[in-house]
């Protein structure tokens, strides 16, 4: 019997359980095709198991199945090393402007994210803006459009911002990582880590009056917080000198509308800052 379709279930339903649940490209890439011949078929992997005799029949079942069809070797994400991190800071810190930044991010290949999103996603509004917003990483729209924010989440923002007088041309979005998580996993602490410095060097280089922390992850990573962001929203943080505000993610609001009245005070909050620090 040919054993491939049934194989390919099995692997299929792997895919699915580890959140790949989306074609990214038109042709699908062979992950194969670069391995050394002569490497074992179990490289990799821990090496099959027999099943063991005090599993459940059901259990047995499934493990003997998988012992039974090739051992694929997964894809294993890129995770950041030292020298990743380092290069990182070292283009960052290169840039001389915003527009230098994208274009050095373009060709960095430093984030293991880059390999399956569909493009660089890293900011959208004015490189003028006296309030910047930073969340966490781009969905499946931004990653198609290349922006932050343009999804349900974005629009809710766009009117959110609206609602005290803003528009895109007097804000600068960015993220905490530039290229989509596949599946919408929540990126990987050395992703983020990679990411950073280019992060602090947009918030360096467009030295903003104001910034904005949308959501627990943005919050923690750039102030070291440890409490949830319950506790740390509506409350001025300061960032190395710039007054920072953490605040709910608006895909947070959209699943707990509830919460709308809290982000209503702290975008309050926000807009007296902006005119009382506006010069007159
Ligand atoms: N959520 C984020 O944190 N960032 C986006 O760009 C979109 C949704």
């Amino acid at each position: 019997m040919d054993s491939a379709p049934h194989n390919a279930g099995i692997l299929l339903e792997w895919y699915q359980a580890m959140g790949v649940c989306e074609a990214v490209d038109a042709v699908p890439a062979d992950w194969f095709a670069d391995l050394p011949a002569a490497r074992p078929a179990h490289a990799g992997l821990a090496p099959p198991s027999a099943p063991q005799p005090g599993l459940p029949p059901r259990e047995r079942k499934a493990l003997t199945r998988l012992n039974d069809a090739p051992q694929p070797v997964p894809p294993v994400p890129a995770e950041a090393s030292g020298a990743d991190v380092m290069a990182a800071r070292e283009l960052a810190r290169g840039a001389a402007d915003l527009a230098q930044l994208r274009t050095l991010l373009e060709g960095f290949d430093g984030c293991g994210l880059k390999k399956t999103a569909t493009r660089l996603c890293l900011s959208r509004g004015s490189p003028q803006a006296r309030l910047m917003l930073i969340g966490e990483a781009p969905g499946k729209d931004e990653d198609a459009k290349g922006e932050p924010f343009v999804g349900r989440a974005g629009q809710l923002l766009d009117r959110m911002l609206g609602a005290i007088g803003l528009t895109e041309a007097d804000v600068y979005i960015t993220n905490l990582v530039f290229w989509q998580p596949l599946g919408n996993r929540t990126p990987s602490p050395e992703e983020v880590q990679v990411c950073q410095p280019f992060v602090e060097r947009q918030i360096e280089l467009l030295a903003p009056d104001l910034l904005v922390f949308l959501g627990n992850a943005a919050a923690k990573q750039l102030t070291g917080a440890t409490e949830g962001i319950m506790k740390l929203r509506g409350k001025w943080l300061d960032y190395g000198g710039i007054r920072a505000m953490p605040t709910l993610h608006p895909a947070y609001l959209l699943r707990n509308p509830i919460a709308k009245r809290l982000a209503w005070r702290d975008l309050l909050a926000i807009r007296e800052a902006l005119d009382s620090g506006r010069p007159s």
